[in-house]
């Protein structure tokens, strides 16, 4: 075979029409813009919702302690070491101020993605529908993509909670689930305790599930449980709750989440994800169990540095700089309307160009285009949150 005929096999290959119909990353989109800024200044990163500092120390240590233990190497077992389930159970029922949760409930994942993809492929196959509240949490809608679910977008009351009325008249039989995300991931907003209790009964009437991501759970604006599904004893049947260790403990390189569910539904999920990485690794497990035993002060102390940092936030987009609107602003996100008539992707462009400021698109959460932008400040400190606004006074 000459080199010719090499190159025309390899271009050759297909690819499924399932991801090459997906959008590209935004997070990494955005960034590829950064080539082409015009000033020389420092770039303030509004794109990422990761956390840009560093674990407690007494977690940095545990890691590089347990770097050196053989055991860390090996898998662990596929639901996730006993010690962190266990550890995980008392929080929640400590956070949720209730009895009903235990360590059997708990499936630890490699991060809260994976916990919602092996969650979904547990519930829907092709051409099954599942509804997703707007503004939506991109990766979601990516993978109900990639797998070929039916997507029914569900729109919002205009406190931006999930409208309830709109989901009953989605629901059919080919409806596997209703999908929240409470902090929602763009916009900041915690979904009342009497919404979720609504949409929890609504899906169990349907015999469907509530899966519901609670990520950003620990940076609400207050401590008391962020609802109470949890006390019907009954919640297994319907509930599936996913939770991320990455923010709460900074540990997102360690990849360690977890699903909250019944057994049933474990079940199910095991199967996928030991498909998929058999086991979380054991390194960031270690670091969630030290986090949970001995960084809830740490952990406490980073939540109100973030709500103060929300405060000044909220207080510099006040004057609406440069036409930039504050719609709702929580966890680590400012919801944002431009006024600029342009498109969402040409305003993100001169941001990045020539404000030298990183935000993503609304158009990456949600079906349309409605001038919308997400600026996550968790990483900034409160001098570039100024600086932020002087930058956007000359947009
Ligand atoms: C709503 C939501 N769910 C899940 C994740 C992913 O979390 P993890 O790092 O645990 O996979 C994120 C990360 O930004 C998120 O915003």
């Amino acid at each position: 075979m000459c080199e010719g005929d090499r190159a025309a096999t390899l271009v050759a290959m297909k690819f499924s029409a399932r991801t090459t119909e997906l959008i590209d990353s935004p997070i990494g989109a955005a960034f590829a813009m950064l080539d082409h800024r015009v000033n020389d200044r420092p770039l303030l990163d509004l794109s990422q919702a990761a956390p840009g500092y560093s674990p407690a120390p007494v977690v940095a240590d545990r890691i590089v302690e347990a770097a050196r233990e053989p055991i860390t190497s090996r898998y662990t077992p596929a639901a996730g070491l006993d010690e962190l389930r266990q550890e995980f159970a008392t929080d929640l029922r400590h956070s949720y101020a209730s009895s009903t949760i235990t360590a059997t409930d708990v499936t630890i994942t490699a991060g809260c993605n994976q916990a919602f993809c092996a969650t979904i492929n547990a519930l829907a196959e092709p051409g099954d529908s599942i509804l997703l509240a707007t503004p939506f949490y991109f990766n979601h809608e990516m993978w109900l993509q990639a797998e070929g679910i039916d997507i029914r977008y569900l729109g919002c009351t205009a406190d931006l909670h999930p409208d309830l009325e709109e989901a009953s008249t989605l629901i059919d039989s080919t409806t596997r689930a209703i999908v929240l995300v409470s902090p929602g991931n763009p916009t900041g907003v915690t979904i009342p305790v009497e919404v979720i209790a609504d949409f929890a009964e609504l899906a169990a009437r349907h015999d469907i599930a509530l899966v519901l991501d609670e990520t950003y759970r620990t940076f609400r604006p207050t401590d008391a449980p962020a609802h109470a599904v949890f006390d019907n004893p009954d919640w297994r049947s319907t509930l599936i709750s996913l939770h991320s260790f990455s923010k709460d403990l900074a540990i997102p390189g360690y990849r360690v989440g977890a699903i909250v569910s019944g057994a049933n539904h474990q079940r199910e999920a095991l199967k996928i994800l030991d498909c998929v990485a058999i086991s979380a690794p054991r390194i960031g497990q270690e670091a969630a169990i030290t986090g949970l035993r001995h960084a809830s002060g740490w952990r406490r102390e980073q939540a109100q540095r973030i709500a103060r940092l929300q405060d000044h936030f909220v207080a510099m987009m006040a004057r609406a700089p440069g036409g930039f609107e504050l719609v709702t602003s929580g966890a680590y996100f400012g919801w944002v309307r431009s006024n600029d008539q342009r498109s969402t992707d040409e305003t993100v462009r001169r941001l990045i160009v020539e404000l030298d400021t990183l935000v993503i698109p609304g158009t990456a959460f949600m079906p349309t285009d409605d001038g919308m932008l997400r600026f996550s400040f968790a990483n900034l400190t409160p001098a570039e949150i100024d600086e932020l606004g002087h930058r956007l006074e000359t947009y």
